[in-house]
């Protein structure tokens, strides 16, 4: 059995070597595509006697990282040797450029693969990092039997590469305030980031459902703030906490898991974003300290969005907020080395503040008319105090209404809209539209996802372009792909939302927009799905399911068209209510008419004979009606 597997693994390392597809390089399937390659003749064979050297403590920290995986994947033990140790025949050279290569930067790298040697190097051990990023996707995916048998040999093709990225801020968000995360799964999270080169952890720490973050001084944070009443079932048809009820459900990071978790991102070169949301979405501090509200009632951390009569904002007039909230960011600002703390502002329900005789007196005393005006005042006050702690400010894109704070940076979430307009005033963005990065959002047909909202397709993501026409990219710091858990109730499920929609995210991120082919990505996106398998990653494998269109004709009658955003699948269908298979009618791509007395089609898609598709049936008069949608919109 085991000499079965070792064959098996050995002839996938051959095949990887020398499987002759189209694309970015032959054989090569890098996410995110790099900047140049050229694929050559012949191949490098990796084995055990392979050595690892490093010139200088920089580039041994990082190939240390290099030698780990190589024994964590493939049960090698490939030891650093210092440079002055050459005899090896067949070794990889890991190096800091003594004069800085401009044309990579910080963060790039170049490698070269010959039949003796991999050679990489980069200005920085970030950039190395990156290298080590794009080496591991040559190999083929981690061997999950015993490590300790004796694979010996993967082939990596020659080839020349030169790769840096697009933007310098390339991140992904995580919610773990509506559903907590433990600090191994943020790990895991962390792990899977970083080898699609992201290199920042936005942390949404608080929100109305949750308060995550031990802050010292302020006990009943993660007594009551941490915990709300258990819900199961569909998000939006919970039972509001009763009373007496236990809040059982929740749990926080305390500051020791942050440092530790702080100082894992840093060795896999990922900076931490931690947010702290207010003025709004504030429900879990407010449940804490009931002063800090408009309303000063007491309320409990609640289990879904809390309802609309419920004062989640803080009281900007109350001494007794600031006070708080200059306890809260000198702790952040000590935890989280990283310049910037995002300072939400998101969704405030400005009314409260309009009922309050205190803001309201407030906004006498400062010739304040309109309450985003008062959300702008607490902005930039909020602003002054972040910068006291030595940061940056960054802010959901509400901030640029009523007023922006002076140096606050922009992240744009309702579209491109406000980012544009921070943009124009010379403020820095980071973009993150709902409708092309929000992956809480379902992937696929909704008769087959999960329950949640609206739609993001894989090929949506892939599309998402963060600079707009007629602003200069100067402004444009980067994007982020994010990601609400109101409906992600554990991590495996936080897996299949994110993979693989954040691997096209990763690529807008980091590849030139000139390179950028759907096709192309597809194909190296279904290799990375090996990898993911390799790792037990779940994701979502949507891109092979059926997507049915109802068109008109020019007769105006109803017909159906069938596509995949995989290209080149078979699409077989029925009309007469069976489940098709590939003995069924084929989809010729040109749009179906529908036989009469047909109710409902059934569709499934194949690969090379076998079925690689959730089935996907509509009722032709749900069709009906969508089209009539359309036609009235
Ligand atoms: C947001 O989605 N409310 C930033």
């Amino acid at each position: 059995m085991k000499k079965f597997v070792i064959l098996l693994v050995t002839s996938f390392a051959i095949s990887y070597g020398y499987s002759q597809t189209r694309g970015i390089g032959d054989s090569v399937f890098i996410i995110p595509r790099p900047v140049s390659f050229t694929l050559q003749k012949g191949y490098f064979i990796l084995k055990p006697e392979t050595a690892i050297i490093s010139a200088g403590k920089n580039a041994t920290d990082v190939s240390s990282f290099l030698s780990e995986l190589l024994h964590e994947n493939y049960g090698f033990s490939i030891k650093n040797n210092r440079e002055k140790n050459l005899s090896a025949k067949s070794f990889i050279s890991l190096s800091i450029n003594k004069s800085a290569n401009k044309l990579i930067g910080d963060e790039g790298y170049t490698l070269r693969v010959t039949a003796q040697k991999v050679v990489l190097s980069a200005n920085t051990s970030k950039g190395l990092f990156y290298g080590i990023q794009t080496l591991m996707q040559l190999l083929p995916p981690k061997y999950n039997g015993d490590v300790q048998t004796k694979i010996n040999r993967f082939h990596i093709p020659c080839l020349n590469i030169t790769d840096y990225p697009r933007f310098g801020y390339r991140g992904m968000m995580l919610d773990v305030s509506r559903h907590f995360f433990t600090k191994d799964f943020i790990k895991k999270y962390i792990d899977e980031m970083a080898k699609y080169k992201f290199n920042v952890f936005h942390w949404h720490l608080t929100d109305d459902q949750g308060w995550r973050i031990e802050i010292k001084g302020l006990p009943e944070l993660t007594k009551v703030g941490a915990w709300r009443v258990p819900r199961t079932g569909r998000y939006g048809t919970f039972q509001e906490p009763q009373p007496d009820e236990q809040a059982t459900d929740g749990g926080y990071y305390t500051q020791d898991d942050i440092r530790e978790i702080v100082n894992y991102a840093k060795q896999r070169f990922i900076d931490i974003l931690p947010e702290i949301d207010v003025p709004a979405h504030s429900l879990a501090l407010i449940a804490s300290y009931p002063n800090l509200s408009c309303t000063q009632e007491k309320y409990a951390v609640t289990p879904q969005y809390s309802p609309p009569d419920i004062d989640d904002v803080l009281c900007v007039a109350n001494d007794s907020t600031w006070l708080i909230l200059d306890k809260i960011f000198t702790q952040v600002a000590e935890l989280f080395p990283y310049e910037y703390i995002h300072t939400g502002g998101d969704e405030a329900n400005r009314s409260f503040w309009m009922k309050d005789p205190k803001d309201v007196a407030l906004m006498q005393k400062e010739g304040i008319t309109k309450p985003a005006e008062l959300q702008s005042y607490f902005e930039k006050k909020l602003e002054k105090l972040i910068i006291s702690k030595g940061k940056k400010m960054i802010g959901w894109d509400e901030i640029v209404e009523g007023g922006l704070a002076p140096e606050a940076v922009v992240m744009s979430w309702r579209g491109m809209k406000g980012g544009i307009e921070a943009a124009k005033q010379g403020h820095e963005v980071i973009m993150t539209p709902i409708l092309e990065t929000y992956l809480s959002r379902k992937q696929g047909d909704p008769s087959v996802e999960p329950f949640g909202p609206g739609l993001l397709r894989l090929t949506t993501c892939y599309q998402f372009e963060p600079v707009p026409d007629g602003v200069d990219p100067k402004y444009i710091l980067g994007g982020q792909a994010s990601t609400w858990t109101e409906r992600i109730p554990n991590y495996r499920h936080l897996e299949y939302m994110t993979w693989p929609r954040a691997m096209a995210i990763s690529e807008v991120l980091w590849s030139p927009k000139s390179s950028r082919n759907w096709n192309d990505f597809a194909r190296r996106v279904e290799q990375h799905f090996k990898y993911l398998d390799a790792d037990s990653v779940k994701y979502s494998r949507s891109m092979y399911d059926p997507i049915v269109t109802a068109v008109k004709a020019e007769d105006d009658s109803m017909k159906i068209e069938l596509t995949t955003e995989m290209p080149g699948l078979s699409i077989y269908y029925t009309f007469d209510g069976t489940d098709p298979d590939n003995f069924y009618a084929k989809y010729s791509r040109v749009p179906l008419d529908i036989p009469k007395g047909a109710s409902e089609i059934r569709t499934i898609s194949y690969s090379h004979g076998h079925v690689v598709s959730r089935q996907i049936n509509y009722l032709l008069s749900d069709l009906k009606k969508d089209l009539e949608k359309k036609k009235n919109q």
